[in-house]
C-alpha cells in the first residue's frame, strides 16, 4: 500500500487523513480542526504539525490549499490572510516537519480524486468542470482527462461582482438563503461558466455537495450534472494522490 498525508486546508478549518493513493480511500479517520477569521500560516503550520505528531507520521504530505499555487508558492488570497501571499508551501512544511511536501490548488486536488476515483472516473475524453461550493468556489477544468491548473473560476464576475461572493455555499449559510432561492444565484453563475466553457460534465463537490439533492433538482444546465462521489474528502484524496504523483 503507498499512503500518503492528505490536508485539506479550508477557509474555516484544515482536514487530514492517511490516504491509500492507489485506491483513493482513506486509511485513517478523517479529523478535523476549526480555525477562526482569515486562516494564516502559523496556524496552519501548527495544525500540519499536529496531524503529523498524531499519526506519528514520517512519509510524504500532499497539501490542497485554497489559492492560486505554482510550485508551491501561493499567489492569491481570497479567504485567507494575505501574508499567505509568496510564501512556499512545501518549504515551510518541510522546514517545520521534516518532511516531503507538495501543495496544489484545493479545487484542482478536489478535481483529481473526482477524475481517478469517483464521479469523473468515465469521462476521460471528455471536457470536465469540477465546481467546489465551500466558503469560496473552487474550479478544476479537464480537458479529455488532462488538468488546466489554478483556473480560478470562482472569481468570475457576474453583475459586477465576484462570483463567489454571491453564490457560495459560505453565502448561503451568512445570509441563511433557501436551497430555491439559493439555487437561482447559483443558475446565473452556472449559466456564466456554461457559455463560456460548454463543458461536458459538471462535477459540484465541496461542503454543499453532502446536500446536493436539495439543490440539484432546481438546476437546469446542458451538461450532465453530478455530485462528487468523494464529497468533501476529495480534497484529502486528491492532494495525497499528487503528492505521490510529483514525488515519484
Ligand atoms: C480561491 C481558490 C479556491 C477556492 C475554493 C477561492 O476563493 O481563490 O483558489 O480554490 O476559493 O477554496
Amino acid at each position: 500500500m503507498t499512503k500518503v498525508l492528505g490536508i485539506d486546508v479550508g477557509g474555516t478549518g484544515i482536514k487530514g487523513a492517511l490516504v491509500d493513493t492507489r485506491k483513493g480511500e482513506l486509511v485513517t479517520e478523517r479529523k478535523r480542526y476549526p480555525t477562526e477569521g482569515k486562516i494564516k500560516p502559523v496556524e496552519v503550520m501548527d495544525l500540519i504539525a499536529k496531524f503529523v505528531d498524531d499519526l506519528q507520521w514520517q512519509g510524504l504530505i500532499g497539501i490542497g490549499f485554497p489559492a492560486i499555487v505554482k510550485n508551491g508558492v501561493a499567489l492569491s488570497a481570497a479567504n485567507i490572510s494575505k501574508k499567505w501571499i509568496g510564501m512556499n508551501i512545501d518549504e515551510a512544511v518541510h522546514q517545520k516537519t521534516g518532511l516531503n511536501t507538495y501543495a496544489l490548488n484545493d479545487a484542482d486536488a478536489a478535481g483529481i480524486a473526482e477524475m481517478r476515483f469517483g464521479a469523473g472516473r468515465p469521462f476521460q475524453k471528455e471536457i470536465v468542470i469540477v465546481l467546489t461550493l465551500g466558503t469560496g468556489i473552487g474550479s478544476a477544468i479537464f480537458v479529455r482527462g488532462e488538468l488546466l491548473p489554478n483556473t480560478e473560476l470562482g472569481h468570475l464576475e457576474i453583475r459586477g461582482k465576484i462570483a463567489e461572493r454571491r453564490a457560495s455555499d459560505a453565502i448561503r449559510q451568512k445570509k441563511d438563503l433557501s436551497w430555491k432561492k439559493w439555487s437561482v444565484l447559483l443558475q446565473e453563475y452556472l449559466d456564466e461558466v456554461e457559455f463560456l466553457f460548454s463543458p461536458d460534465i459538471l462535477i459540484v463537490g465541496g461542503g454543499a455537495s453532502k446536500y446536493h439533492e436539495k439543490f440539484f433538482p432546481h438546476l437546469h444546465v446542458h451538461a450532465q450534472l453530478l455530485p462528487a462521489e468523494h464529497l468533501n474528502l476529495a480534497g484529502i484524496i486528491g492532494a495525497a494522490w499528487y503528492a505521490g504523483h510529483v514525488a515519484k
